[in-house]
C-alpha cells in the first residue's frame, strides 16, 4: 500500500496505476461504514486508492474541525487489512495553498436539508470532491447512503460538470441497535448513546406506515416528530419527507421519497435517513 501526501506525486502515480480506478473519499476515523465503500472499490475495480482529508472548508466557524476525531495509524491498519493500493492523504496547505479562490457549488440541493442548518457546507463538500476528482480521476467514486443528500450533491456535481465518472451510492451500515454509524457517535454520553436509537426508529416507522399505505408526508413527519419527542434527550433540527431528486418537501408521496432527519444530543448532530420506494419489499 502506497501513502501519499502530494498532489504531485499522486499526479506521478496516477499514471502508472491500473485502471478501472475506484475512490473512496474520506475523512479517516475509518468504522464499517467507511470500509464497506473500501470494499466495495475492492470488488468493482483494478486499483483502489482511498483519500483521508479532514475538510477544512465544510465545517462552519462554530463547529468540530479541530476535534474531529482522528486516528491515522489505526486508519492505515485498516485500510492495508482491505488490501487498498493507495493511500491519499495530503495535508491542508498542498489542497488550499494561500490565494486559493475557486468554488465549486452545486446550487438549489443544497439550500435545503443540512445546507439550510449548515449554510457554507456544500459548497466545502463539492469544491473538495472536485478537487480530489481531479487528483486522483477515478472511473468509479464511492459515497454512503448515511449522508443521502451529500451523495445527491455530488452526483449533481458529476453530471453537471462533465467529470465523465461513475458516482456509487452504498447502503448504511448501522450498529446492532440500528444506529447508523459515524465518527460523531464517540462524542454521545451513554444516556444520549442510548436515546440515539430513536433515529433509526422513527425511520423504522416511517417505513412501517408507508408499507400500510400512508402516502400523506405530513402524517410520516408528525407520526416521527411526536416518537422522537418522546424522549427528553434529542433536539430535533428536521425532519424531511423529500423529493429523492430535487429534495422539494412532498405533501403526498405519489413515487419514491427520502425520508431524512436530523436531532442535536448536545453538540453532536445525528443524521439517518430511508428511502421509500414503490413496491418495496413485500
Ligand atoms: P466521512 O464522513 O469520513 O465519510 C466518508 C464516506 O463514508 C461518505 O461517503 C459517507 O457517506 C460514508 N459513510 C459514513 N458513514 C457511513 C455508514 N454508516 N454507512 C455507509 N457509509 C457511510 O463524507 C465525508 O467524509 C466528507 O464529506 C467527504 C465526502 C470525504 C468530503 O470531505
Amino acid at each position: 500500500m502506497k501513502v501519499i501526501e502530494t498532489v504531485d506525486e499522486m499526479r506521478r502515480l496516477r499514471r502508472t496505476l491500473a485502471g478501472p480506478v475506484g475512490f473512496v473519499p474520506t475523512m479517516g476515523y475509518l468504522h464499517e461504514g467507511h470500509l464497506s465503500l473500501v470494499k466495495r472499490a475492492r470488488e468493482d475495480n483494478a486499483t483502489v486508492v482511498v483519500s483521508i482529508f479532514v475538510n477544512p472548508t465544510q465545517f462552519g466557524p462554530c463547529e468540530d474541525l479541530e476535534d474531529y476525531p482522528r486516528d491515522i495509524k489505526r486508519d492505515l491498519t485498516m485500510l492495508e487489512e482491505l488490501d487498498t493500493d493507495v493511500v491519499f492523504m495530503p495535508p491542508p496547505d498542498e489542497i488550499y495553498p494561500p490565494q486559493f479562490n475557486t468554488w465549486v457549488e452545486v446550487t438549489g440541493l443544497t439550500e435545503r436539508l443540512e445546507g439550510a442548518a449548515r449554510p457554507t457546507h456544500f459548497r466545502g463538500v463539492t469544491t473538495v470532491v472536485a478537487k480530489l476528482f481531479n487528483i486522483v480521476q477515478p472511473t468509479r467514486a464511492y459515497f454512503g447512503q448515511k449522508d443521502a443528500q451529500q451523495a445527491i450533491v455530488i452526483q449533481k456535481m458529476a453530471t453537471d460538470l462533465n467529470m465523465g465518472l461513475d458516482v456509487i451510492v452504498c447502503p448504511t451500515i448501522r450498529e446492532h441497535d440500528g444506529l447508523a454509524m459515524s465518527s460523531r457517535n464517540i462524542y454521545l454520553t451513554p444516556e444520549q448513546r442510548r436515546s440515539a436509537t430513536v433515529l433509526s426508529q422513527s425511520l423504522k416507522m416511517a417505513e412501517r406506515l408507508w408499507t400500510d399505505g400512508e402516502r400523506n408526508a405530513e402524517h410520516i413527519r408528525s407520526e416521527m416528530r411526536q416518537f422522537i419527542e418522546r424522549q427528553p434527550e434529542g433536539q430535533i433540527d428536521y425532519i424531511s419527507v423529500a423529493d429523492t431528486l430535487t429534495l422539494e418537501e412532498l405533501d403526498t408521496i405519489t413515487s419514491a421519497a427520502l425520508v431524512s432527519l436530523a436531532v442535536r444530543f448536545g453538540k453532536t448532530r445525528l443524521l439517518d435517513n430511508v428511502v421509500l420506494r414503490p413496491y418495496q419489499g413485500k
